[in-house]
This record gives structure tokens, C-alpha cells and sequence, in this order.
């Protein structure tokens, strides 16, 4: 029986190398469509067997002109499916079909004005003349056998070329970026009229289909899953949850490096609100104990990767047998990208609990692993959690501990905590919680004099930190507004006993990072 599931209904995007190759996927999923990103690099089979309605194929840093750019895999017409070539996709195309790709020594680069001579596929809708956004260095001059140009701008004689009856497509400009404003419309008509997807993925149906998987995977089996309080481990606890209800146990690590009554906040969340079996282990002393003298960054990293492996491990063997660990691993870190060095497959892999499941013997159920973390957050919802859990602002693994610059001890923690519950207080009660990706205090090892009341001090500075960022790559000083840094800095100053300054950190990611260590 055919499959006519949402899910059944995708777009593969084919990825060679591109900057932008994540947004395409973003701008299909955005219209209801499922889209998954593959390298280049995999072969015929894969690709069948993923089963799409449609291909797009993605731009490139390369020159289709240079020595090992990537190409397409062979035989690959041979599949018969739609296609929409963007940028180096459609260089590719015009070279692979016989066509003329033209080397040229400048980019045209920008904004550009596309004149639409053939509305009928991809341009269905569209206004004669629309915005579009140009990056490519070479042209195309001569289309393949059995093409026809469809759109033209000054510097592209061929911005948009099509073979109607093979139903394959191509444009010069990048419609998945927010230059080209009609973008969205322009894959829409693709993904939709073109490739017959109906638009009917959401996360309600994400939702179902998945707690359908988790089910038939672990079957009679249980789950242990590290809690951190934050948006993915939630969302993924609450998924896993649902699916199996208590076969699941989370584990909740306190590792003394927690922010103010975060521990009791995850625990009364998880067991009152959500009902999901929870345990929480305090293992504060052994944490702090590993962490005595050490005063570089990357050495506090690596002690507290190990001790929380070491902890979890015991503090598993209690639950009894397991058989599977859930993570809240998300689709950005599995991506399998072509890297501008060259189509090699690369897997980012800077996750906290990364060393556990090789340790433990342990598979894997990673309900998020095909989401963005909008999504995560937008699937939340769906599962009726709580909006202040869903909006949390990121927070590192290693805790405060990378917040300490130097030495991580039970007064400077403390210090810190109250600095920092401060700084969150402040910046919720202005309403910019959400606008800010994140904010908060960093201890510094830095005595400065002072004067309160008539006498001199001689104690502590504390930096604030806020950023505005989309995904924490790159990342600006939030521009605060004067009068909420200086209430943060008074009450700071005045509450917190051993500090007598607040300076405020106006650097941005790059060339600084968002945490201090
Ligand atoms: P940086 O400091 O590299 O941080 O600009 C980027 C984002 O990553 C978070 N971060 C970490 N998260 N373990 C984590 O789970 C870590 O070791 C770690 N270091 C940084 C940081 O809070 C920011 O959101």
C-alpha cells in the first residue's frame, strides 16, 4: 500500500558544500514539507531508498571548472525525480547535460532585478519582475539540449532555465535566503505543484509518528536519559515519555555547578508538572573535588566530562537493567556536510554525554535528531509544555564552572550564583529574556578597591554578559538599555557580599567567544 503519510511526502536536498544548504531545508520544512540534507557524496542507492518527491540540489564554494569539485553522483538523471538545481546546482546540471558553464572572473554578488518570461512551473504567482539575491562567480551561456530560459537579469542572460517535460529546474539566485522575498514561493512551487507534496507535515504529525518509532524500537525495554533542564533534554524526555511513559527514568546530575535552585526547579518540574520519573543525584563534592586547583578551561571541560560519565554510570547501575540511553541530540549536529575544504562527510560531535553510550553498551534513541531547534522548541508546545521551560536560554555543560575564570570553589560558586540570579531576574522582569540569547554573570580574578559607606573595600569584579545570536555560531553584545545594567550593577553591588565592581562585556563572537572559557 502507498505511503501517504506527511512524512512519506519529502524533499532531499543534496548538499555540495554550500553556506547556505541548511536555510533550504528550513525554507521546505517552514511550508509543511520534511526535508533532510545529504552529502554530495552519497550514492544512487541512498538516495532511492530515502525515497523523495523531489531533489534540490544546493550551491557550492566550488568552481563546477575546478580540480575536485564535487559532481553529481552517477547516473543520476536516471532517477527520474524533479530536480531544482540553485546556483552551483544549476551549473552542475548544464555541465552534466551537455550545456556551456562559462569561467568568470568576477562574482556577481547582491541584489539583482529578475525578469520572469515564463511563469508556468517554478515562477507560478510571482509578480513580472521580482528581488532576487545573486553569489556566483561562473554563468551559464549555453543551455543543454531541450531547455528554455524562463527569467533573465542584467548580468544572467540565463537566471532561470527549465525542461518542463523531465521536470527539471534550475535558478542562478538563491531563493532560500531573506534577500530574495518571494524565495519562499518560488521552492514552494517547486516542493508542491511540481513534486506533488501536499504540505501537511507538522509537528502534531512529526509528533505521532515518532512516539510510533520509540515505541517499536524499545519495545518492552527501558530508557535512562541525563537530564539537564534544558530545551532539548526536556522536549526529548517528554517525547520518550509519551511514547513509553515509565520505562523511562531521567537522571537528573547535580553537578554543584548549577545555577541558583536550578536543581529544585528541574525536579519539581519533571515530577509535578510533567510526571515523568525522575531522580536526581547530588554529586556536588565529588565534582568540586576533581575541580580543586584546576584553573584551565579546557583541562575543567575534560574533568567534568569524565566525572559526569563516571557518575552516570554508577547512578545507572541502580535503576536496574537499561537498555537504551535517549538524547536530545538535534538535527545541526548529525548534519553530514560537504565542508568547504572538500566533500569529505564531516559529523560534528561536541556533545556533553558523547562518551556515554560507547562506554555503556548502550543504543541510542535520539527523538530530535531531525530537528532544528526552532522546531524542538515549536514541538514542545504542541506537547503542551510549559512556555518558561520551552524559552530557556542556553546553558554550557560544564555549568559555572567555565564562569569561574580560575579557580572553581564553594565561595566563588556561591558568589557567582547570586550575581547571576540577579543578572536573569533583572533581564526577565525588562521583558528581554527571549530577545537575548543569552545573559549572565561571569566571575572574574580581578580585586579592585572600592568604597561603601565610609570605608575602603578591596573585593571582586563581575562581568555581565549578554549576546543576541541566532544559533550561538556568531554572536553580538546585546545593546541593553543603560538603565537596566545599572540596576543589574547596584543590586549586584549591594546584595552580593565580596563584590564592589560590574563591568559590562561589549565584545563580539568572533573575534571573542560568548563564554569566557
Ligand atoms: P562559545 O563560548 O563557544 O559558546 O561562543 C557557544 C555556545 O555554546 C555554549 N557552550 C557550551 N555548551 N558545553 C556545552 O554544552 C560546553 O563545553 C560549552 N561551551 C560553550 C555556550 O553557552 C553558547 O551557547
Amino acid at each position: 500500500m502507498a505511503d501517504n503519510t506527511p512524512e512519506s511526502e519529502k524533499i532531499l536536498v543534496l548538499d555540495f558544500g554550500s553556506q547556505y544548504t541548511q536555510l533550504i531545508t528550513r525554507r521546505v520544512r517552514e511550508m509543511g514539507v520534511y526535508s533532510e540534507i545529504f552529502p554530495c557524496t552519497i550514492g544512487l542507492e541512498k538516495i532511492r531508498s530515502f525515497g523523495a518527491r523531489g531533489i534540490i540540489l544546493s550551491g557550492s564554494p566550488f568552481s563546477v571548472h575546478q580540480k575536485g569539485a564535487p559532481v553529481l553522483p552517477k547516473g543520476f538523471f536516471e532517477l527520474g525525480l524533479p530536480v531544482l538545481g540553485i546556483c552551483y546546482g544549476m551549473q552542475l546540471i548544464t555541465k552534466s547535460l551537455g550545456g556551456t558553464v562559462a569561467k568568470s572572473k568576477d562574482r556577481e554578488y547582491g541584489a539583482a532585478q529578475l525578469q520572469i518570461t515564463n511563469k508556468a512551473g517554478l515562477f507560478e504567482g510571482l509578480a513580472d519582475s521580482e528581488n532576487v539575491w545573486m553569489s556566483h562567480g561562473d554563468r551559464i551561456e549555453k543551455l543543454p539540449d531541450g531547455f528554455e530560459t524562463v527569467a533573465s537579469t542584467g548580468n544572467s542572460p540565463f537566471a532561470a532555465m527549465q525542461n518542463s517535460a523531465k521536470k527539471i529546474y534550475a535558478i542562478q539566485f538563491h531563493p532560500e535566503v531573506a534577500h530574495t522575498p518571494n524565495g519562499a514561493k518560488i521552492l514552494a512551487n517547486f516542493a508542491k505543484k511540481i513534486c506533488g507534496c501536499s504540505g501537511g507535515w507538522t509537528m502534531k504529525s512529526f509528533l505521532q509518528t515518532e512516539v510510533e518509532r520509540i515505541r517499536k524500537q524499545v519495545g518492552k525495554d527501558r530508557v535512562i536519559l541525563g537530564l539537564s533542564g534544558g530545551v532539548d533534554s526536556t522536549v526529548c524526555a517528554a517525547i520518550v515519555h509519551q511514547a513509553i511513559g515509565d520505562q523511562l527514568t531521567c537522571l537528573l546530575i547535580d553537578n554543584g555547578l548549577l545555577r541558583k535552585n536550578e536543581a529544585r526547579q528541574v525536579m519539581e518540574n519533571f515530577k509535578e508538572k510533567l510526571h515523568i520519573k525522575v531522580r536526581c543525584k547530588d554529586a556536588s563534592a565529588v565534582f568540586l573535588k576533581a575541580l580543586k586547583g584546576i584553573k584551565d578551561p579546557e583541562k575543567k571541560r575534560k574533568t567534568i566530562g569524565k566525572k559526569f560519565i563516571d557518575v552516570f554510570q554508577r547512578e545507572a547501575k541502580k535503576i536496574g537493567r537499561v537498555k537504551y540511553l535517549a538524547q536530545g541530540t538535534l538535527y545541526p549536529d548529525v548534519i553530514e556536510s560537504v565542508s568547504f575544504k572538500g566533500p569529505s562527510a564531516v559529523i560534528k560531535s561536541h556533545h556533553n554525554v558523547g562518551g556515554l553510550p560507547k562506554k555503556m553498551k548502550l543504543g541510542l534513541v535520539e527523538p530530535l535528531r531531525e530537528l532544528f531547534k526552532d522546531e524542538v522548541r515549536q514541538l514542545g508546545l504542541e506537547m503542551g509544555l510549559d512556555e518558561t521551560l520551552i524559552h530557556r536560554q542556553p546553558f554550557p555543560g560544564p555549568g559555572l564552572a567555565i564562569r569561574i575564570i580560575g579557580d572553581v570553589t564553594p565561595a566563588r560558586l556561591n558568589l557567582l550564583r547570586e550575581a547571576d540570579a540577579i543578572v536573569t531576574a533583572e533581564i526577565k522582569s525588562a521583558g528581554l529574556y527571549r530577545e537575548v540569547w543569552q545573559s549572565f554573570a561571569v566571575l572574574l580574578p580581578v580585586k579592585s578597591v572600592g568604597v561603601m559607606g565610609d570605608e575602603r573595600t578591596y573585593e571582586n569584579a563581575v562581568a555581565v554578559r549578554a549576546v543576541t545570536s541566532r544559533d550561538g555560531m556568531t554572536a553580538d553584545w546585546a545593546r541593553l538599555p543603560y538603565d537596566v545594567l545599572g540596576k543589574i550593577a547596584n543590586r549586584i553591588i549591594n546584595a552580593v557580599a565580596g563584590v564592589n565592581r560590574v563591568v559590562y562585556d561589549v565584545s563580539s563572537k568572533p573575534p571573542s567567544t560568548i563564554e569566557w572559557e
